[in-house]
């Protein structure tokens, strides 16, 4: 179960997105993706997933070339980016929605109970909680068959505790499922992954053990430049 990225570049005019980012996951490795705003990191997760192709380089998913394949194929060649709440049906209930993605209608119940959603089965999307929310949309595109989830800032805007239930689903998910997560709080996302790859303006500056990555010279350099401008801004 490999993802393998080589030279992948995207531009956008003339914009580098992505510039020539290299890099090969096997299964069931968690991956951290960090860098500040504007890295590359979510049109990183495009390219992969399909919704948008690479202008250079190849993507590769157990040695096949994912050029040509589109987005939907490449959701059932099992590569799953989680589902913006907005893609959920607010008015359908939790298991409805679960049902809805699931290959298999026998793994509704066994999504539900490893999510920890059996007390919101019966309760419609729109009426659960942002965090509960977020929660339904990993279950939603863990029930899709996905071997290789590409979670884009899952915590976002939640609190302490809301994000410890995400953490939490994270961590319990199957041994050989890879995961890449997108996460600002270096904190939650170091506690969940073993690797973590560090964007910043495109490149790929650093891949490093969760270890040794707050020490890598790339990405102190990445995040000291951040804060100095910060502080520019507030004095
Ligand atoms: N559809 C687009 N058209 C033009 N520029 C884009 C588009 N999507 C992203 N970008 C630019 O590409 C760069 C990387 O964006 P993005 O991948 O969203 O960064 P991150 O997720 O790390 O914050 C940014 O400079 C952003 O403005
Ligand atoms: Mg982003």
């Amino acid at each position: 179960m490999t993802l393998a990225l080589d030279d992948v570049g995207r531009e956008y005019g003339g914009l580098r997105a992505l510039d020539a980012v290299s890099f090969t996951t096997g299964e069931g490795e968690r991956v951290g993706v960090i860098g500040p705003n504007g890295a590359g990191k979510s049109t990183l997760f495009r390219v992969i997933a399909g919704s948008e192709r690479a202008s250079q380089g190849r993507v590769t998913f157990e040695g096949k070339d994912l050029s040509r394949i589109s987005e939907r194929r490449r959701a059932r060649l099992g590569i799953g980016r989680t589902f913006q709440i907005t893609e959920l049906f607010g008015t359908l209930t939790v298991e409805q929605n679960v049902r809805l993605a699931a290959r298999d209608g026998d793994q509704v119940a066994g999504v539900l109970s490893r999510f920890g959603l059996q007390t919101w089965r019966a309760s419609r999307v729109d009426e659960l909680g942002y965090g509960r929310q977020r929660l339904v949309e990993l279950a939603v595109t863990f029930a899709t068959g996905a071997r290789v989830l590409l979670l884009d800032e899952p915590a976002a805007g939640l609190g302490a505790a809301e994000r410890v239930v995400i953490g939490d689903a994270v961590r319990q998910l199957p041994e050989d499922v890879t995961v890449l997560l997108i996460e600002h709080d270096m904190d939650l996302v170091l506690g969940l992954v073993d690797r973590v790859l560090c964007l910043s303006n495109g490149r790929l500056v650093a891949d490093a053990g969760a270890a040794e990555i707050r020490d890598h010279p790339a990405v102190r350099e990445v995040y000291l430049g951040e804060r100095d401008d910060e502080s520019e801004i507030a004095s």
